[in-house]
């Protein structure tokens, strides 16, 4: 989404929000919202509002589809009509959003245990009802969380986030003003404790060394990112309980 025109982003060593260089947006998430999914959390990431919701294990439609050996996943990531800030009000699918849904789905092949739930399929679906720059990682951050709420074992809670430069200069966390007007942006998806990245996108133009220092800020930021993923699971169960023992059945609210 980068654009030519120069515009300063940093002033007196501070983003336009105020942000340091390797500062987060604020950030919360909350497991557990929806009452019909199976898994479900809403994350708010600076302007970003992203709800995930999971169904499934079930029954895979069409049939054929089916794999006996683990189960599929599909994914499916959407910006509502007005998320946007732009007066066109772009959503419904389309090749952006097609090609969110395929790295997400991909993401969570690799991180599902799938072979524990043979002919089945998983849907993650992830609804971006408000958008500010960096919605694919606040939307498969969030969709980790639901799988979880939905007690799907996973290797990993997965979470992400774009670091990029802006002004010649690299930055963790873009907004969209950052993202439109900056050089490049990295958005990554990472497994806090093997290590690994899971999804690795550039748009624009990043220095090997730029690469591997801008994978550092990332994988620094992603420790706040997991711990809050943590933190929004306890307190789902934290409510349930509380729900179990004031007699109601819980599930969401
Ligand atoms: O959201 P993310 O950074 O993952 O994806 P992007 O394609 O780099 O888009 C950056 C931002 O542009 C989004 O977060 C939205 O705020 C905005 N956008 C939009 O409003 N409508 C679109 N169809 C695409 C992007």
């Amino acid at each position: 989404m980068a654009v030519s025109e120069e515009k300063q982003m940093i002033v007196n060593g501070k983003r336009l929000d105020g942000r340091g260089f390797n500062d987060l947006r604020p950030i919360s998430i909350k497991a557990g919202v929806l009452k019909r999914a199976n898994g479900s959390a809403l994350i708010e990431w600076g302007r970003n509002k992203v709800l995930a919701g999971i169904f499934g294990p079930r029954e895979v439609v069409p049939r054929h589809m089916t794999n006996p050996k683990r189960a599929i996943i599909q994914a499916r990531y959407i910006m509502a009509p007005f998320s946007g800030q732009e007066e066109h009000g772009r959503s419904g699918p389309n090749r952006r959003s097609m090609e969110i849904s395929k790295v997400a789905k991909h993401v969570f092949e690799n991180v599902v245990m799938t072979n524990m739930f043979p002919k089945t399929m998983i849907n993650v679906d992830m609804e971006v009802l408000q958008s500010d720059g960096g919605t694919r990682v606040a939307a498969i951050t969030a969709a980790s969380v639901a799988l979880a709420d939905a007690g799907i074992p996973m290797k990993d809670l997965v979470c992400g986030v774009s670091t990029g430069r802006i002004n010649g200069q690299l930055v963790v966390d873009l907004d969209k003003t950052e993202d439109n007007y900056g050089e490049s942006d990295m958005p990554l998806i990472l497994s806090p404790r093997t290590g690994e990245v899971l999804l690795h996108q550039i748009d624009g133009k990043l220095t090997k060394e730029e690469i591997a220092q801008a994978m550092d800020m990332s994988f620094e930021a992603s420790k706040k990112i997991h711990e809050l993923q943590v933190a929004a699971l306890k307190g789902r169960y934290e409510r349930v309980l509380a729900e179990t023992e004031n007699g109601n059945n819980g599930g969401g609210n």
